[in-house]
């Protein structure tokens, strides 16, 4: 065997450090295959150290960049700044990004300006839309542009990375790795204060944190109000993200609610678990719009676009939009109806088996000539 290829992580965010722990821990325990570093550049502060610290990551490199209220041209340059000098002492053979933050899109360019090959987690999600999500969407079409290795969780993101003349030889399809994490994390003997204090009523989990869906807010809270008026028997669990803005918003809108908790961000064991227990999730989320399909639970989406339509394809997600009346009407119509609400509870789960850390580490072994064969792709037929 040749020598170890030398690996270093970047990233920054809690949904980041969510789906790149079960990838860390598959190369950790290849030692004589790879050598890895963690850089996380601390684009989120509390609810990144919140998940490094459930999901036990330890960092070799931390950059603390967050302020509050950044900018994104603040978290650029100052992340790129930092990454640079880590690549410049590392030297890594790979460096590994995930999705679409700005910590993502830093650390690629940082790696394309030393000329340092970018290996891309959850590649070719895309709405085609600009300035939807905003700025994720043009951040992961950036990155395919500087990207050598493309790990694709379906085979519908494989297509548009080929759409965008991507070489197919440099397409690997995994599955996300979100289903690796939820394989660790939900527990059939799960207690938590969240569930037992529900009773018999129904639990609508929520979260709402885009940046563009931060002037749709007052619309889609009201009707969230008027669907906990109109059934008693449902409570709103709504875990507010950290970005003070949010937090100003859902305290002014929902802070006076009766059956509306709001509460702050769960470690990811709680939230899975809550989740995997929850009627109905509400949310403009990413990586629960892979997650809920996966545990059975429907989804609608709060908002007008959506770069995951294979749960829409499979029946679990429903894109709702972020005008108060299609948002109640979808929502209403679940609540009241059994049979509509079943049919998206037995849709299938399009996003991935949780095997999508072992395909990548293959997928990487086979790219530095370690494999002579090319490994198999996750498929969901
Ligand atoms: C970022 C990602 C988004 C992802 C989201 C996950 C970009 C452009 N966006 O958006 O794709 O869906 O993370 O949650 O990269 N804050 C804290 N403490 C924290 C985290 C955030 O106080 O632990 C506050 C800060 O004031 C910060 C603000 O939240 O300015 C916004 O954080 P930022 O990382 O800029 O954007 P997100 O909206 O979280
Ligand atoms: N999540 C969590 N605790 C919370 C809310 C969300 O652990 O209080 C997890 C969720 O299960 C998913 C990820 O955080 O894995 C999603 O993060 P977020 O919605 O912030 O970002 P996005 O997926 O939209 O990029």
């Amino acid at each position: 065997m040749g020598k170890q290829v030398k690996v270093v992580f970047v990233f920054g965010t809690r949904p980041e450090a969510i789906k790149m722990a079960p990838l860390i821990t598959e190369l950790k325990n290849r030692p004589l295959d790879f050598e890895v570093k963690v850089a996380v550049t601390g684009q989120h502060r509390e609810m990144l150290d919140q998940m490094l610290q459930s999901l036990k990551i330890k960092t070799d490199f931390d950059l603390d960049i967050m302020d509050s209220r950044q900018s994104l041209s603040q978290i650029t340059s100052r992340a790129m700044e930092g990454i640079d000098k880590i690549l410049s002492k590392t030297k890594p053979d790979l460096l590994l990004v995930h999705g679409d933050t700005t910590t993502a899109l830093s650390a690629a360019l940082a790696g394309y300006y030393r000329k340092i090959p970018v290996g891309h987690v959850e590649a070719g999600l895309r709405t085609m839309e600009k300035y939807s999500p905003f700025p994720e969407e043009l951040n992961r079409q950036i990155i395919a542009r500087i990207s050598d290795l493309h790990f694709a969780p379906t085979n519908l993101s494989k297509e548009n990375l080929l759409r965008e003349n991507i070489s197919k030889e440099k397409i690997f399809v995994t599955g996300n790795t979100a289903i690796d994490t939820l394989r660790l994390t939900v527990k059939a003997d799960y207690v938590h204060d969240v569930l037992t204090s529900m009773g018999d009523k129904r639990l609508i989990l929520m979260t709402v944190h885009r940046r563009e869906n931060i002037e749709n807010m007052v619309r889609i809270f009201r009707a969230v109000k008027r669907l906990i008026r109109e059934h008693k028997d449902i409570q709103v669990v709504f875990p507010v993200h950290l970005n003070p803005v949010i937090q100003e918003h859902a305290e002014k809108l929902l802070g006076e609610e009766e059956r509306i908790q709001l509460i702050k961000p769960m470690n990811v064991f709680d939230f899975h678990n809550v989740c995997a227990r929850s009627y109905l999730i509400m949310t403009d989320s990413g990586g629960l719009q892979e997650e809920a399909p996966a545990l059975g639970i429907p989804v609608i989406v709060l908002r007008d676009t959506t770069e995951r339509p294979e749960g829409v394809n499979a029946g679990t997600l429903r894109l709702a939009g972020t005008h108060e009346d299609t948002i109640w009407e979808v929502a209403n119509e679940l609540i009241i109806s059994e049979e509509k609400y079943h049919s998206m509870v037995n849709a299938v789960n399009p996003y991935g088996d949780g095997k999508a850390s072992y395909r990548i580490a293959e997928s990487i072994l086979y790219q530095f000539k370690k494999r002579d064969e090319r490994p198999l792709e996750f498929d969901i037929d």
